[in-house]
C-alpha cells in the first residue's frame, strides 16, 4: 500500500512450523511416516540416500516404495565431508531436474549424515525457490544436530558452509536403530555435540552422560540410558534453536565448541571430524573458562574427566593457537563485528564474552597439550 509520498512497505510474517518425530521402523511397509507428507497416489519422491548407509537398507527401501506404489528414484551420495562442495550439489541437482518432481506434494527426502542432509538441504532451497524436503538422519551427529534445525549448506572456497541457506524441513524423522551401524569414531563424533550441550546448557545431561554416556556409546544408543541422552539432547538443542531460527541474534550458546574449531576443521579437513574439532574448541574454552574464574578447577576437572570417560581422545597434535586466533578473527566477521564466543559459566550455563585475547589462546593451548601429555604418561612416571 503506498503511504501517498511514493514509499511502499511490503511486510509479511511467514510462520514456520515442522515436526520432529520419532519413526522406529521406518521402512516397515505398514509404517506411513516416510509418505505422510505428500501425495501417495500416483506418488513420485526423489530420495537421496548416503551410499554407507544405503549398504545396510537398500533393499527394505526399494521395496517399501514398491509396496506403496511411489516411483522412487533413489540417487546415493558418498557422505564424508569432502564431497559438501559445489560440484555434488550440481550432479544432485541435475538428476533431481532429470526426475520431474510436483513442487508441494511430492518432497525430497534426505537419508544420510549431516553432510548430505546439509547439501539435498540447500538444493530443496534453491530448487524452484523451494520444494518441500523431509530429512532422515543417519549418523548421531544428524540425529542430534544437524537434521533437526533449519540451517543447509556446502563448503565453498575453502571454508566451511560458506554458501548456504534456512530452509525448514516439512518434517524430520528419526529412527535410532540407524545408528547401530555407524562405525564408533562416528558415534563420537556426535557424542562431542552432544558434550558441548551439556556443559553449556544442561547439567542434568552431563550427569546422564558421566553416569550413562559410556554404555550408551558402547551400545550405540540403542539401550533405554542412550535414548534418554538422545532425547535430553534433542530438546536442549531445539530450546536454542527454536527462538531464534533464523540467527537474528547472533549470540547463540549452541556456538560454544564452534569458535576455534572452524580454523582447525578447514585446516585439517582430512584428519579431523566435525565434532573432534568442535571438542577441541570446548577443551580450548574450558581452560580459558577456568583462568576467569567462569569455571572452578572442580569443574574443569569434572569436564576432562568426562571426555576421558567416554574414551574420546583429544587430537591435540593439530591445536596451533595462531590458527585459532585467526579462526576467532574471522568468526568475528561471520558474527557481525564481536566476537560473541559462548563460554560455560558453571556447567550448564552460558555467558557470551568479546575480548578474548591470543595469550589465553596461547596459554590454554599449551595448558592443554602439557595436561594431555601428563594424562598419557604411565602412573608410575608421574
Ligand atoms: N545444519 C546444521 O545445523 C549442522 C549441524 C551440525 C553439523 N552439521 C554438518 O554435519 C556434517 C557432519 O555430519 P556427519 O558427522 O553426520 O558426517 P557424514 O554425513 O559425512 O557421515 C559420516 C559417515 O558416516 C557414514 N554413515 C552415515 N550413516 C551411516 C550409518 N547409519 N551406518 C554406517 N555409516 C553411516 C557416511 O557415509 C559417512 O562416511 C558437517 O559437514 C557439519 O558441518 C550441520
Amino acid at each position: 500500500m503506498s503511504d501517498g509520498i511514493g514509499r511502499w512497505r511490503v511486510a509479511c510474517h511467514r510462520p514456520i512450523s515442522y515436526d520432529i518425530v520419532e519413526a522406529p521402523r521406518l521402512f516397515h511397509p505398514q509404517h506411513r511416516a516416510l509418505l505422510s507428507a505428500g501425495r501417495i497416489e500416483n506418488g513420485r519422491r526423489f530420495l537421496v540416500v548416503d551410499s554407507n548407509f544405503a549398504r545396510h537398507h537398500a533393499e527394505e527401501m526399494r521395496a517399501y516404495f514398491a509396496h506403496h506404489r511411489i516411483e522412487a528414484k533413489i540417487v546415493l551420495f558418498p557422505g564424508g565431508e569432502e564431497n559438501k562442495r559445489v560440484e555434488s550439489y550440481l550432479e544432485i541437482m541435475r538428476e533431481l531436474d532429470a526426475f520431474p518432481i510436483h513442487r508441494r506434494d511430492e518432497p525430497i527426502i534426505a537419508i544420510g549424515g549431516g553432510v548430505l542432509t546439509d547439501v539435498v538441504g540447500f538444493i530443496a532451497s534453491t530448487y524452484r525457490r523451494s520444494v518441500p524436503h523431509i530429512k532422515v538422519p543417519t549418523t548421531l551427529m544428524g540425529y542430534v544436530d544437524a537434521s533437526v534445525g533449519i540451517k543447509t549448506g556446502i563448503n565453498f572456497n575453502g571454508h566451511k558452509n560458506r554458501l548456504g541457506s534456512f530452509e525448514p524441513p516439512v518434517r524430520v524423522l528419526l529412527d535410532r536403530s540407524f545408528l547401530k551401524t555407524l562405525p564408533h569414531r562416528h558415534v563420537l563424533n556426535g557424542v562431542c555435540e552432544i558434550i558441548k550441550l551439556a556443559i553449556i546448557k544442561d547439567a542434568g545431561l552431563f550427569r546422564l552422560l558421566e553416569e550413562h554416556g559410556a554404555e550408551s556409546i558402547a551400545a550405540k544408543f540403542q539401550n533405554p540410558a542412550g535414548a534418554k541422552i538422545l532425547d535430553r539432547a534433542i530438546s536442549a538443542m531445539l530450546e536454542e534453536l527454536a527462538l531464534n531460527l533464523f540467527e537474528e541474534d547472533l549470540c547463540r550458546s549452541v556456538d560454544f565448541g564452534h569458535t576455534f574449531s572452524h580454523g582447525l576443521e578447514e585446516r585439517h579437513e582430512a584428519r579431523l571430524l566435525h565434532g573432534e574439532a568442535v571438542l577441541l574448541d570446548i577443551a580450548v574454552s574450558t581452560l580459558i573458562a577456568e583462568g576467569r574464574r567462569l569455571l572452578s578447577a572442580r569443574e574443569t576437572a569434572r569436564i576432562f574427566r568426562l571426555i576421558e570417560e567416554l574414551g574420546i581422545a583429544l587430537a591435540t597434535e593439530v591445536l596451533d593457537a595462531e590458527l585459532m586466533w585467526r579462526s576467532l578473527l574471522e568468526r568475528i566477521e561471520h558474527r557481525n563485528g564481536l566476537q560473541r564466543v559462548p563460554m560455560p559459566r558453571s556447567i550448564g550455563n552460558c555467558v557470551f564474552v568479546n575480548d578474548i585475547a591470543r595469550r589465553e589462546i596461547e596459554s590454554s593451548v599449551r595448558a592443554l597439550t602439557g595436561r594431555i601429555c601428563v594424562q598419557n604418561e604411565p602412573i608410575l612416571q608421574r
